[in-house]
């Protein structure tokens, strides 16, 4: 997907992605990876997601890469917060205590802008991405992460016909064609949308989620 298309989304309000609360498969799933609270988490495409919230309250800090300025924006001001604004490379970061929005292109980050993040929280980054652009962010990922990153991993999957994305669907196959050379990949969870699912009140009659670790 090209850049404005998300900035406009933002800009238009069509934000069906966001929850609004935090993911319950985060929740679930998250001490899987037996995270230590001085582990830094890396957030790709963040959005303005309630889970960068919950990833700090658990005691991690928490560095987050988002196109959107208004999202980037947004995440603070419905927390009443005032972020610090500062440069980082060229991107724009906004901060505020553990928590840090990187305001530009995840395809431009440099692993210096990671801080020596070990952990890796992705939530409709990978689903958000078209099938060529998976397979660069999945690289860019491996370089930005090195090679003992531990990670959770939330997918979608549907019969190709059924929706046209993002999101994406994206088989658990293919979470392992891209991934598996570079991590080992259990699946947590793997189950069909519910009916309150967004998905499937915006129309998607069949689909499932999978979650995943990924341990370096
Ligand atoms: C489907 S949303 C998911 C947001 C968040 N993970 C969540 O769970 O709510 C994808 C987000 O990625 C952002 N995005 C898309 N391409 C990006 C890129 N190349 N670099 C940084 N952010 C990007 C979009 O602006 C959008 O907010």
């Amino acid at each position: 997907m090209e850049r404005e298309f998300w900035t406009e989304r933002w800009q238009a309000g069509q934000i069906g992605f966001h929850e609004g609360e935090v993911n319950r498969h985060l929740r679930q799933y998250w001490s899987q990876l037996a995270p230590t609270p001085d582990e830094v988490v890396f957030v790709p495409l963040c959005g303005k997601s309630a889970d960068l919230a919950w990833l700090n309250e658990c005691g991690h800090r928490v560095i987050g890469v988002e196109l959107s300025e208004l999202a980037c924006r947004a995440f603070f001001a419905e927390r009443g917060l005032e972020p610090e604004v500062s440069r980082a490379g060229t991107h724009t970061r906004y901060r505020h205590g553990g928590i840090s929005i990187l305001c530009g292109d995840f395809f431009e980050l440099t692993r210096e802008n990671l801080d020596g993040a070990t952990l890796v929280y992705d939530r409709a980054a990978l689903i958000a991405l078209s099938p060529r652009m998976r397979e660069r962010y999945c690289r860019h990922l491996v370089e930005l992460m090195g090679s003992d990153a531990r990670g959770l991993l939330i997918t979608l999957d549907y019969p190709e016909q059924a929706f046209s994305g993002p999101p994406f669907a994206v088989s658990d196959a293919e979470v392992r064609e891209l991934l598996a050379d570079h991590f080992t990949i259990d699946r947590l969870h793997h189950a069909g949308l519910g009916p309150d699912d967004a998905l499937v009140q915006r129309g998607l009659e069949a689909g499932s989620e999978s979650v995943f670790v990924l341990r370096g």
